[in-house]
């Protein structure tokens, strides 16, 4: 017989039937009428399977004594409709299994709610508690949507390289990838060279895709890549993290317009679909975590985004008579506090801003006629502020030189990029979202450590 998920037995699992359900003890509860009832969850869902367990069963009290929160058990029983409120059915075991114990003086997760902070500490085991094991399913959905709306419009999905020899977005967080004896370096008083390192010049992991994506995209037209990327910044937020995913389009023939669309379409489409999977998941979050979570998600697939310049946003927030930590003028990045003020108070809807100063923006933007801004895009959602951050590319080869030099880069070291510009440039363009924050924003989980199984961040890299 094989095993049946919990998810299908509940939905659609008839009376009579008779299941294989394997999985891990919530609770045990023992009936003073002699049988015992098991909560017992797989993970497929958030609701538990109620297993009835009747003292009939052969080696019933040792069984049932072997049995806490935490233990791994098989059961072999028949559907029967549920008398007990809560549920539509329940199981009655025929045969019970003690696949492994958890000792109720030591395992971890008992029945009373955790905090996050703990959680974290025993990431090994916080997948099997309600709130992860409902963040891993709907991080799940995130993912499927994301490959299924860009397969959906003929976009090749390109692998980009970990390792890497550039420095995509040119701001040094780059970790350094090496297998040089630092040891012996440190004692011997000759100077670095790196022609005797593995790769034979600096190497490091990579803080984006999008270098390698524009040339495919300079030759398919259509691409995106999808996978891990790593900064190490040194920021200890709650928005940061070292290790985080990213999804990175890249498009030829657009520019920042079209990119615009893309990204606003991209976002509405993804929630959509996980509102559309994953409804028990969400109203879960709703219940326990943000309140208006599921309002708030309905608000971005049914509203079109405001779109507006950085200059214009600057003035909003120089108007509001808000008083902000950071003060903000015309020239300075935007905090999170700006970012959430404009799309939580001012707007009250997720935002579109353009045309960034070029001082604070990377090398590869398009530099616009004014000589002060480049065609920079960031999308900025309620709770979270930056999600998505993009541009239109310098797609001239002698703006672009200037450019990289006007931002202490080496043109030589980004010869093939050059090139890209020398031989059939076009106009292309594209942006990146972090998938982390599209859980965030999803879940209503206010730490972003908690939207990735197993966080990387300053001093922190266990599991
Ligand atoms: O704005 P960023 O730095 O843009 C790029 O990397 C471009 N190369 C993307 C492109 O145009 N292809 O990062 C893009 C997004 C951010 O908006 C944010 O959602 C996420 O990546 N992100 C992070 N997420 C978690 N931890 C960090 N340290 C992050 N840094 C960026
Ligand atoms: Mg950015």
């Amino acid at each position: 017989m094989t095993r049946a998920r919990i998810a299908q037995i509940l939905k659609s699992g008839e009376p009579g039937t008779t299941v294989d359900v394997r999985g891990w003890v919530r609770t045990k509860r023992e009936s003073k009428q002699d049988f015992a009832f098991l909560e017992v969850n797989d993970g497929s869902c958030m609701a538990n399977v109620q297993i009835v367990v009747d003292a009939n069963l052969p080696d019933y009290a040792s069984l049932i004594k072997q049995i806490h929160t935490g233990a791994s058990v098989a059961v072999v029983g028949e559907i029967k409709a549920s008398l007990g409120k809560g549920q539509r059915i329940e199981v009655h075991a025929h045969s019970l299994k003690v696949l492994g114990t958890a000792d109720p003086a030591t395992y971890p997760l008992q029945k009373k709610g955790h905090s996050f902070e703990f959680l974290r500490e025993k990431a090994h085991l916080r997948p099997r508690t309600n709130t992860f094991g409902a963040i891993a399913r709907v991080r799940n959905a995130l993912c499927a949507a994301i490959h299924a709306f860009f397969q959906a419009r003929d976009f090749l999905y390109v692998q980009t390289p970990i390792i890497t020899t550039s420095d995509c977005e040119g701001a040094g967080q780059v970790f350094q990838v090496t297998t040089l004896d630092l040891a012996r370096l440190q004692q011997s008083k000759s100077p670095l060279d790196y022609s005797h390192d593995f790769f034979g010049k600096k190497a490091g992991l990579t803080v984006s895709g999008q270098l390698e994506g524009e040339i495919f995209a300079t030759a398919v037209g259509d691409v995106y890549t999808f996978g891990p990327t790593f900064r190490a910044e040194n920021s200890n937020t709650t928005r940061h993290l070292a290790e985080f995913w990213m999804v990175e389009p890249e498009m030829a023939f657009y520019e920042l317009e079209d990119n615009m669309d893309l990204a606003e379409s991209f976002v509405r489409t993804i929630v959509k679909d996980v509102l559309e999977r994953c409804p028990e998941d969400l109203a879960f979050f709703n219940e326990r975590i943000e309140p208006n979570l599921i309002a708030s998600l309905e608000n971005i697939v049914n509203h079109d985004f405001i779109r507006l310049t950085y200059t214009e946003a600057v003035e909003i927030l120089l108007k509001s008579g808000h008083t902000f930590e950071f003060p903000i003028e015309w020239g300075k990045d935007m905090q999170s506090e700006h970012e959430r003020f404009l799309t939580e108070q001012h707007f009250k809807q997720p935002v579109i801003l353009t045309d960034y100063p070029r001082e604070i923006k990377s090398f590869y933007m398009r530099c616009n006629e004014d000589g002060k801004t480049v065609r920079a895009m960031d999308v900025l959602v309620p709770r979270i502020g930056e999600i998505i951050g993009g541009s239109q590319r310098e797609e001239r080869h002698s703006v672009l030189i200037d450019r990289m030099k006007e931002c202490g880069l080496v043109p030589e070291d980004y010869w093939w990029y050059l090139e890209l510009r020398q031989y059939g440039t076009v106009p292309h363009s594209g942006f990146g979202l972090g998938l982390e924050r599209t859980v965030q924003l999803v879940t209503g989980m206010t730490n972003i450590r908690d939207c990735i199984p197993f966080p990387r961040t300053p001093k922190s890299a266990d599991f």
